[in-house]
């Protein structure tokens, strides 16, 4: 049985300020749920957020990683780092860091592959966007990002991470993919990763980001490949957080 986990991806949000009143908020609420709860604040705030989160069982992530150890590569932070932070979890191939920044498959197979050698439990972000889905190539598209992975580093390293669709489309748009539509790309990751490893495929949690509220949180996570939320905008305000919290479980 995967145990339903929602992420909120801060993104470049927050102050010293509004971070405590939300992790406090947080911090009350999400005992006793019975999903797993992680935050992903800027790294400059991980150092705050792990000495408030302290032993609330919130978990702490960060949205990106460099794909080397360390050395002379000005403006970045390794995996070790980050866990020496506290962090359990990092966002790899967001489509934001493929868009914007350049990312290709191979730089997210090494941060991938960097982030597990670091101890830290990898996000794999997959998605489409308009214009492949328009065109038709949804499943070519995520089927390729998720192939990158298994391709280099074999099908065994998705035991130890998480992979999360996020249809670039409905990322901060208000447009959700319909748990229909999200559904279907679900399950071909989990079919994909099943004509490998049957084992490998049931284990692995799937989450669903984009535009992500709690009024269509419930239905999302009704999906039976669906195990979970990354949640972007939503995930600033601790009432609408919790909610897609709650729906989780
Ligand atoms: P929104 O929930 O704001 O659409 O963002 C989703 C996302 O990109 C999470 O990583």
């Amino acid at each position: 049985m995967r145990r339903k986990f929602v992420a909120g991806n801060w993104k470049m949000h927050g102050t010293l300020q509004n971070n405590a009143l939300l992790i406090d908020a947080l911090k009350v609420s999400v005992a006793g749920l019975a999903c797993e709860v992680a935050i992903c604040p800027p790294y400059p705030y991980l150092a705050q957020a792990a000495a408030l989160l302290g032993s609330s069982g919130i978990q702490l992530g960060a949205q990106n990683l460099s794909e080397f150890v360390s050395g002379a590569y000005t403006g970045e932070v390794s995996a070790p780092m980050l866990g020496e932070f506290g962090c359990r979890y990092v966002l790899v191939g967001h489509s934001e860091r493929r868009a914007i920044y350049g990312e290709s498959d191979s730089v997210v197979v090494a941060k991938f592959a960097a982030a597990q050698a670091g101890g830290l439990v990898p996000v794999l972000c997959v998605g489409e966007s308009l214009e492949e889905r328009q065109a038709g190539k949804t499943s070519e598209v995520v089927s390729r990002q998720l192939a990158a992975v298994i391709d280099r580093l074999g099908v065994s390293v998705l035991t130890k991470s998480v992979i999360a669709y996020e249809p670039v489309w409905a990322i901060g748009t208000g447009v959700t993919a319909s748990a229909g539509q999200a559904q279907e790309v679900h399950q071909a990751i989990r079919s994909q990763v099943a004509a490998l490893d049957p084992v490998v495929a049931n284990g692995v949690r799937v989450l669903y980001g984009g535009s992500v509220k709690p009024q269509n949180a419930k239905e999302l996570f009704g999906q039976p490949d669906i195990d979970g939320g990354l949640i972007g905008g939503a995930a600033l305000v601790a009432g609408d957080f919790l909610a897609i919290c709650r729906a989780a479980g």
